[in-house]
């Protein structure tokens, strides 16, 4: 299956089993912004549980805090995102699209890049064992003539970045002859700058109305309580403030499902350090982050390091983990050592001191932050994209089915475990409920007694539970169930007593945490 039929079946997949839905659908949609449903709430519950628990519950030195969504509009000058948060965009005349300008220039390298390593595979295969990749790279024509041109192309889009220089930008996208995705066409307009916060009114006359910003990143309300968390929890450096909330941003391009929204939720610490040690401790969150992701069971090959070229404004370095979505490797994390440019910058606007006293050293200063910001609907997306599955099966009279399979972590799963009464009859649908209702404490739970038992094992596959268990008439007789395994479809009896321990181990998030 080519990977945008894929990408649209995870999107139909999400709305048809309750996980996500586009907002306001009944008055034909809302661009960008969308409602999760019955299942997709408790996904996020739980991957947001994985995130909190991680950072807070493991972290003797990170705390977490809930701050407002609107803040004091001083905030946003002080952090520079009235003045420079900014995304170039450009307009294509004939087809009357809108793009990010360096988002078209990102995806040229990109391809650039993607075509040096069809060279470098085809050139593998003619050769076989003896390949020397290094040497191919460094030998090979076509290869060394597209490296150079992406690499004079890159930095001039880096300067041009830095430099804020839009005709640049323009000039590059003509001379990579860069056209419209969807057109075709390279009838470009000027590059123009648009400003991503959305405003709002504060107060209720619109004479004494003060105009304040919804939140673009939660970053800023750990900034801004930083000392009323340092002073009240005593906190010694280096220490951690950890948020999750939603942020806004008025995206130009918002494709992709919920990759891009334009209401999404962030999960973001904020860790404070000695100045002189921020590059010890990016290193340290940058693993720290990967493992986090790693721990969660999916091949590895899925996620890889992205280092920055074009810092933003408040970096001094940064990379994102990328995770292999089925449109290519994208950002899901952000690991930003942001310096102590945020802190400086409030102290500067409030004129009050941000700094910590450090009893070892016997002096103050500002600290520097190490920050690590990761998105939780785009978590969602790439957990949902990872484990969505479509299979052949061979049925037990030899014949080919096929279903389809969401392998979700067991412990991120919406429902744990559904319980069928084989019929609804002889007393078992009541015995099946006082199963539910004693495990029901434990996990999340769901009972069915409508449809075949094939066709309940396959909802639940689609929902992703990765238990499933029958009450049969022999459940009269000697107190045991039959308890089915989602991915290997197996089925083991046991003992009605065993349940709690034996699927409580298995859907766990303890496991997990306890590799990070
Ligand atoms: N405080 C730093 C910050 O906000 P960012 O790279 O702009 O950094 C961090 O955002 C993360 O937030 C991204 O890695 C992504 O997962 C998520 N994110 C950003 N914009 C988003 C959007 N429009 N829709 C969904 N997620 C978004």
């Amino acid at each position: 299956m080519n990977q945008e039929d894929l990408f649209k079946k995870l999107t139909a997949h999400c709305k048809e089993y309750g996980y996500v839905f586009q907002s306001s659908e009944i008055y034909d949609g809302l661009s960008a912004v969308y409602d999760y449903g019955q299942y997709g709430a408790e996904l996020k519950n739980n991957i947001r549980k994985y995130w909190w628990d991680a950072m807070v519950l493991l972290h003797d030195e990170i705390v977490g805090i809930d701050s407002a969504i609107f803040m004091h509009p001083t905030v946003w000058k002080a952090s520079g995102h009235v003045d420079a948060f900014n995304d170039p965009l450009i307009d294509n005349k004939d087809s009357k699209k809108r793009y990010r300008a360096d988002v078209l220039i990102e995806e040229y390298i990109e391809k650039q890049q993607e075509k040096i390593n069809k060279e470098v595979a085809k050139a593998a295969r003619r050769f076989g064992d003896k390949f020397d990749e290094e040497m191919f790279r460094q030998t090979n024509k076509r290869v060394i003539d597209i490296a150079e041109k992406t690499g004079i192309i890159k930095k001039r889009f880096v300067d041009a970045s830095e430099n804020g220089n839009l005709e640049e930008i323009r000039q590059i996208i003509i001379d990579c002859d860069i056209a419209d995705p969807v057109s075709g066409s390279r009838n470009w307009t000027d590059v123009r700058q648009f400003n991503l916060m959305f405003d709002t009114k504060l107060g209720s006359v619109s004479e004494d109305a003060s105009k304040i910003y919804l939140r673009p990143e939660t970053a800023q309300g750990i900034f801004i309580n930083y000392m009323n968390v340092q002073k009240s929890g005593r906190m010694k450096l280096p220490f951690g403030i950890a948020q999750v909330g939603k942020a806004f941003r008025n995206e130009i391009v918002a494709r992709q499902f919920i990759f891009r929204m334009r209401e999404f939720e962030q999960m973001e610490m904020q860790y404070f350090v000695r100045p002189g040690e921020e590059g010890e401790w990016y290193e340290h969150w940058k693993e720290k982050r990967m493992r986090w992701h790693k721990a969660l069971g999916f091949e590895e090959s899925k996620y890889r390091y992205h280092d920055h070229d074009k810092l933003a404004h408040y970096a001094k370095a940064a990379t994102d983990i990328e995770f292999l979505f089925p449109f290519g490797f994208k950002e899901v994390e952000g690991i930003h050592s942001r310096t102590d440019y945020d802190l400086s910058q409030h102290q500067k606007y409030c004129g009050r001191k941000l700094q910590y006293f450090d009893t070892e050293l016997n002096k103050s200063y500002v600290p520097y932050i190490v920050e690590t910001s990761i998105g939780l609907d785009r978590m969602f997306l790439a957990i949902i994209a990872a484990s969505w599955e479509e299979e052949k099966i061979r049925k037990e009279n030899g014949s080919e089915d096929e279903r389809v399979v969401l392998r979700l972590p067991p412990s991120l799963a919406p429902v744990k475990l559904a319980i069928f009464p084989l019929v609804k009859k002889d007393g078992l649908p009541e015995i099946s409920a006082k199963i539910r209702d004693d495990l029901r404490f434990d996990f999340s739970c769901q009972y069915e007694e409508k449809d075949s038992i094939g066709r309940r094992y396959r909802r639940q596959d689609a929902i992703g539970t990765p238990f499933c268990i029958t009450v049969d008439h022999q459940t009269k007789d000697d107190d045991t169930v039959t308890i089915r395994h989602r991915d290997t479809m197996e089925q083991e009896r046991v003992p009605v007593k065993a349940l709690r321990e034996i699927i409580g181990e298995k859907v766990s998030m303890k496991k997990m945490l306890q590799s990070l």
